[in-house]
C-alpha cells in the first residue's frame, strides 16, 4: 500500500540560501492542487537559519543545514549531501536562490532532475557573480528593453544547463535594479512552480512506463 503511494509522488528537496520566496510559491502551488504530482520533503541550506527555514518549519518540512565549511574535505561534504538525499528518497532537486555550486557526484546522480531559476533571460546575464542586484544592474546598463526569468537544468557550472522555460518582462525607462527585480520576481513565482510541476509529472510518467501499475 505504502509502496504504491511512494511511487505516485515525486519527493522534492528545495535548496535555498535566503528568503525562499520561490520555495513558498512552489509549496503554495502544490498545496492548491487536488492531486499534486510532488511534495517538498526537505529544505536544505548552506546558511544557519535562512528565511526559507522559517517557512519550512511552519509547513512541517524538514530543514537541514549542510555547508562545505562543516567538512574537512570536498569529498566528505559531497558524500554527506548524497547520503542525505538518498536517505530521504529525494527524486528531484529545486534550487530556489541557492548560492553554491553542487558537487559533481550529486549533479551526476540527479542528472536532468535538478532545476534552477535565474532572474534574467539566459544565456545572457548569467555566470559567476551574476546574482541579485548585479544581474538587474547589468540588464539596465546594457539598455535592454526586456528581461525576465529562466528555469534551466543544472549542470556543473553556473547557469549553463539546458533552458526549459522563460517568462519575459519589460524593462521600463525609470527602472532601478530594485524595481526591475520586483517585476522579475513576480514572473519567477509564476514560472517556477509551473515548470517544477511539469517536470514532476514527466518523472512520474517515466516511472509509470518503467513499472506499470499493478506490476
Ligand atoms: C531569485 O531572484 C532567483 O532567481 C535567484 O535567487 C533569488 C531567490 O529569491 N536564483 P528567493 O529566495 O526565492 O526569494
Amino acid at each position: 500500500m505504502q509502496e504504491t503511494a511512494r511511487n505516485q509522488i515525486i519527493r522534492i528537496a528545495v535548496f535555498a540560501s535566503g528568503r525562499g520566496s520561490n520555495f513558498r510559491a512552489i509549496q503554495h502551488a502544490l498545496e492548491g492542487m487536488k492531486q499534486p504530482p510532488a511534495r517538498i520533503a526537505l529544505c536544505l541550506s548552506n546558511n544557519p537559519d535562512p528565511g526559507a527555514f522559517e517557512f519550512a518549519r511552519e509547513n512541517g518540512i524538514e530543514t537541514v543545514r549542510l555547508s562545505p565549511r562543516m567538512f574537512t574535505s570536498e569529498e566528505e561534504y559531497e558524500q554527506a549531501l548524497l547520503d542525505l538525499l538518498l536517505n530521504r528518497e529525494i527524486d528531484m532537486i529545486v534550487l530556489a536562490g541557492y548560492m553554491k555550486l553542487l558537487p559533481r557526484r550529486v549533479v551526476q546522480r540527479y542528472r536532468n532532475r535538478i532545476f534552477n531559476i535565474h532572474p534574467a533571460l539566459l544565456p545572457e546575464f548569467g555566470g559567476k557573480g551574476m546574482y541579485g542586484a548585479n544581474v538587474h544592474s547589468a540588464v539596465i546598463t546594457a539598455g535592454r528593453a526586456e528581461s525576465g526569468a529562466t528555469v534551466h537544468v543544472v549542470d556543473l557550472e553556473y547557469d549553463t544547463g539546458a533552458i526549459l522555460a522563460q517568462e519575459r518582462v519589460p524593462v521600463l525607462l525609470d527602472d532601478t535594479p530594485e524595481t526591475l527585480a520586483e517585476r522579475v520576481l513576480e514572473a519567477e513565482h509564476r514560472l517556477f512552480p509551473r515548470v517544477v510541476i511539469e517536470q514532476a509529472r514527466k518523472l512520474l510518467d517515466e516511472r509509470g512506463r518503467e513499472a506499470p501499475a499493478g506490476s
